[in-house]
């Protein structure tokens, strides 16, 4: 199967800053501009993923970690919440849209990920589009909670199917050095000179440096890998051959 992986940053499609708020006309955009790449052809086969923005990353805040049952059960609620709204706009828009619970799909054994993908690998074989997101999940070794970001499992989603593109579409035009978007990323060479750039409003999964650093390990197994902005012409670019504005991140 040709597959893509598509990640929607959380403060993209919400305001990390305002809680239990969805940004519809950016979400409705980024949803145009993957469906026309469907109808054009270029994707095949498409998973998505979308991080917690101001749903999940604001209860952590709320809660200081996910180390107590409520604080996990909050966090699984609100993100659910979440996860419906972003399917139903992109079900208007016409896709394929399937969201499945991460948690329910994926778990960590001392703080490793692992994901069961029949379901989702059934449902790209039966043409629909497989919703996840970033979540809180249970370590089943430790018997603990801990938080999934959307930038882990996306890479570890793109790991798993071999996936041909990975799309990280996030809130800044790609990876910035010296104030100016780097081409192309190294994560073995160019962790050290990236830029420190505070994240606006709430965030418990670490901005730019940590989506960089899932791919550790996972980006062996994956195509492409494009990070960047959420203007629609850039995604389907990004989607369909090259950004004209992003960063390519390689090993
Ligand atoms: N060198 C960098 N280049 C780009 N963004 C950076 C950099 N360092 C830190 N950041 C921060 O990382 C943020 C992107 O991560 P995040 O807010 O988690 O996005 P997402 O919601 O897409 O996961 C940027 O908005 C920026 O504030
Ligand atoms: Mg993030």
């Amino acid at each position: 199967m040709r597959i893509h992986v598509v990640k929607i940053g959380g403060s993209v499609i919400s305001d990390k800053s305002k809680p239990f708020s969805i940004d519809y006309a950016k979400l409705e955009a980024i949803a145009e501009a993957i469906g026309e790449c469907i109808d054009r052809g270029c994707i095949d086969k498409l998973v998505l993923v979308h991080g917690g923005g101001g749903f999940g990353h604001y209860v952590v805040q709320e809660f200081g970690s996910v180390e107590s049952s409520e604080a996990f059960l909050r966090v699984v609620e609100v993100m659910r919440e979440m996860n419906s709204k972003v399917v139903e706009v992109l079900r208007l828009a016409g896709l394929k849209a399937f969201g499945i619970d991460t948690h329910a799909i994926a778990y960590m054994r001392r703080g490793k990920l692992f994901l069961d993908t029949a379901t989702i690998s059934a449902a790209l074989r039966m043409g629909l589009i497989p919703v996840l997101y970033g979540d809180a999940v249970l370590d089943v070794v430790d018997e603990v909670f801990r938080i999934a970001s959307g930038d882990e499992l996306a890479w570890e989603l793109a790991y798993a199917f071999r996936a041909e593109r990975l799309v990280f579409v996030t809130r800044v035009p790609g990876v910035l050095r010296r104030g100016e978007v780097v081409r192309k990323f190294s994560l073995s060479r160019d962790l050290q000179s990236m830029d420190e750039v505070a994240v606006r409003g709430h965030d418990v999964t670490g901005g730019m440096r940590t989506k960089l650093v899932k791919g550790i390990g996972r980006i062996a197994g994956v195509g492409s890998v494009y990070i960047v902005g959420h203007n629609p012409r850039v995604i389907k670019q990004a989607l369909c051959s090259e950004p004209e504005i992003g960063t390519q991140v390689v090993e």
